[in-house]
């Protein structure tokens, strides 16, 4: 949540973008991420979480607040890790306080823990989109990629490593595979389309729609992985975004975002980037 450094041992959220090769050269992205639920459900009240959620100094809590804490039923602040003297945690909470939408996503992300392996995590495509059948009938649809080794996180109790999430999937890879199974939740009347901060009740129909199978990790990292630009608007015919406005902004932004970087040009936003 907003902190620029870089450490696979501390709580955080990853991401996953996958683009999927298609007939006749098109492709289509999912983009997603380890929170199941986005932290506001517009542009504007993004911006205004980001603002308040922006690190800030913090502390280790006393045994006495702790307890405080578990009083009024409140989960207390985590313990700083060694070395850190910033988080956006008590921003983030404070915010979600007063607004509701970001409780969802500001609970889950600041309990959600360090996966102990890329392949050990699962990854929410969060947004609805709208997916159109043969007969050209539409479904509202939520994608989510399941770890086929299922979820682990390191032990929270144990200091945190540092710079194992590549290593481990160098490991796994060459002795073998790894996999994912992408499910699409079907959403039914009543279920919000537009408002990624709301999950949709967990006993809605799942399809299992295949498998992604990793069976290696690309040597030139800059080429082939940090220099590729996805878009969640990248969408083959048949799948469509929902009217979800943070869904909607985030076309241009990565797109924006993809062109001053250099980013290889996706072929959806016109051959720049
Ligand atoms: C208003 C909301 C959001 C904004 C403004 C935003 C912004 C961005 C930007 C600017 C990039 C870099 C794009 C590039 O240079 O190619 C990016 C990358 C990424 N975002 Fe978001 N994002 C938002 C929401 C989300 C959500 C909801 C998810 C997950 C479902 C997500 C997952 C990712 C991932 C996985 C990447 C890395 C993609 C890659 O490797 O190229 N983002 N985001």
């Amino acid at each position: 949540m907003g902190v620029v450094e870089e450490h696979d041992g501390w709580s955080d959220v990853r991401g996953m973008a996958v683009r999927f090769h298609l007939a006749e050269g098109r492709s289509t992205d999912l983009v997603s991420m380890t929170l199941p639920v986005f932290f506001a459900p517009t542009p504007k009240t993004f911006l205004d979480f980001a603002r308040k959620a922006r690190p800030a100094r913090c502390r280790r809590e006393t045994p006495w607040e702790k307890i405080k804490d578990y009083l009024r039923l409140q989960l207390p602040m985590p313990d700083p890790y060694p070395g850190q003297t910033e988080r956006p945690n008590e921003g983030a909470i404070a915010f979600a306080n007063d607004h509701f939408w970001a409780q969802a996503a500001v609970l889950d992300a600041s309990s959600i823990g360090a996966p102990v392996s890329y392949v050990r995590a699962d990854y929410h495509a969060v947004h609805t989109f709208v997916v159109t059948g043969k007969e050209g009938e539409k479904r509202q649809v939520r994608f989510t990629w399941a770890p086929v080794a299922g979820i682990l996180d390191t032990d929270p109790l144990k200091p945190p490593v540092d710079a194992y999430l590549q290593d481990d999937l160098k490991k796994r890879l060459a002795h073998g595979t790894e996999r994912f199974t992408l499910m699409m939740q079907i959403g039914e009347a009543g279920d919000d389309f537009e408002d990624s901060t709301r999950q949709w009740p967990p006993h809605r129909k799942r399809v299992m729609m295949g498998t992604l199978t990793l069976d290696h990790v690309p040597e030139d990292q800059q080429a082939l992985c940090e220099k590729l630009s996805f878009n969640p608007w990248h969408l083959t015919p048949g799948i469509d975004p929902s009217g979800d406005p943070v869904l909607k902004i985030r076309k241009d932004v990565y797109a924006y975002s993809s062109n001053r970087r250099g980013g290889i040009p996706c072929p959806f936003s016109g051959a720049k980037g």
